[in-house]
């Protein structure tokens, strides 16, 4: 297995299944040593810089909760107030983070400004989120598969939601595990799936046995799903009118997943979700709160799944 020093994460399309094992492994015994209280300061004296240029709740509590953990110093830069917004350029705020912190994560737009990032810095970048992928989301997603369902093979995931950074990420995680993603959606949204995370994807589950299918038909999508993946419906999407939004949640509407849905999927399997939530749109008060939901347990598996990848990029760990 390749070392995972001071490499970048900024799509899974970058690491293997191995690897990511690995992140998950590594994972649970942090996530057993915080229970335990015992102390897991892999990275006392380093810092990471963190910039969010969307909102954010859990990817930020959740790094910042965990870099205390770590030992490691979090510094939050609001972009609003870095010379970034008055014109600096890409390139010289890079050079400049690589100068004081050992890593950087940032939440953007388009995958293609982590990429910028990660091409003139030395240290490690993670992706935390952009319009294209949500790569730590999908860390935190497997781990708590492996925890609910007790496995990671032979699974039908239904995917219930926008065709954005979530549909993505799950498509390249199912295609790297072998499992079959079925995506429920309006016909006229299939279009908009990454094409490098598609090629990707046709791609790897060749090798794997996977499979990735488009439907318009929800029954058909969720019927015996192990696990059933509730997305929001409107993403924080940049240039989008309210106008727009009120008219692509209209679409999406006949694709709650409500408890009649949800009776379709296996008896034994779960709902997730990444949230924050739209209870009402996307998802029913019943489903999110019901028995088959764990979405708070998964919350929680963000910091233990960025502990694992931090202590990992930055040499805390071998
Ligand atoms: N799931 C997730 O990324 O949540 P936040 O937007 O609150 O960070
Ligand atoms: N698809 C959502 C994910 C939020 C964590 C968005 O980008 O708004």
């Amino acid at each position: 297995m390749k070392s995972f020093k001071n490499r970048d994460f900024l799509t899974l399309m970058d690491y293997s299944q191995d690897e990511i094992l690995r992140i998950i492994d590594l994972s649970d015994e942090l996530k057993e040593k915080r229970v335990n209280g015992e102390s897991h300061a892999y990275l006392q004296g380093k810092t990471v810089a963190m910039i969010f240029e969307k909102h954010s709740t859990r990817t930020r509590l959740s790094f910042q909760a965990g870099a205390a953990h770590l030992g490691l110093q979090a510094f939050y830069m609001d972009p609003s107030t870095m010379q970034i917004s008055r014109g600096e350029s890409l390139m010289d705020t890079a050079k400049t983070i690589d100068r004081y912190a050992d890593a950087l994560v940032i939440r953007t737009h388009e995958q293609a400004i982590v990429n910028d990032f990660a091409k003139y810095m030395d240290r490690p970048v993670i992706n935390a989120l952009t319009n294209e992928s949500h790569p730590c989301q999908l860390l935190a997603d497997i781990q708590h598969v492996r925890e609910k369902m007790g496995r990671l093979k032979n699974l039908k995931i239904g995917y219930v939601g926008d065709v954005w950074n979530m549909a993505h990420s799950w498509g390249i995680v199912s295609s790297i595990f072998g499992w079959d993603m079925m995506y429920a959606l309006p016909k006229k949204y299939e279009h908009l799936f990454w094409p490098r995370a598609k090629e990707f994807i046709e791609k790897t589950n060749k090798e794997t046995g996977g499979s990735f299918t488009m439907t318009q038909n929800l029954k058909e999508a969720i019927t015996d799903a192990d696990v059933v993946v509730g997305i929001t419906f409107v993403s924080m999407t940049r240039g989008a009118t309210e106008e727009d939004m009120k008219k692509k949640l209209a679409e999406f509407m006949p694709y709650q997943i409500n408890t009649e849905v949800m009776s379709w999927a296996k008896d034994d399997g779960i709902f997730m979700h990444c949230l924050p939530a739209h209870r009402g749109e996307e998802v029913t008060n019943e489903v999110i709160d019901g028995p088959q939901s764990f979405v708070f347990d998964q919350a929680e598996n963000r910091m233990h799944t960025e502990k694992a990848l931090m202590a990992l990029l930055l040499g805390g760990i071998e």
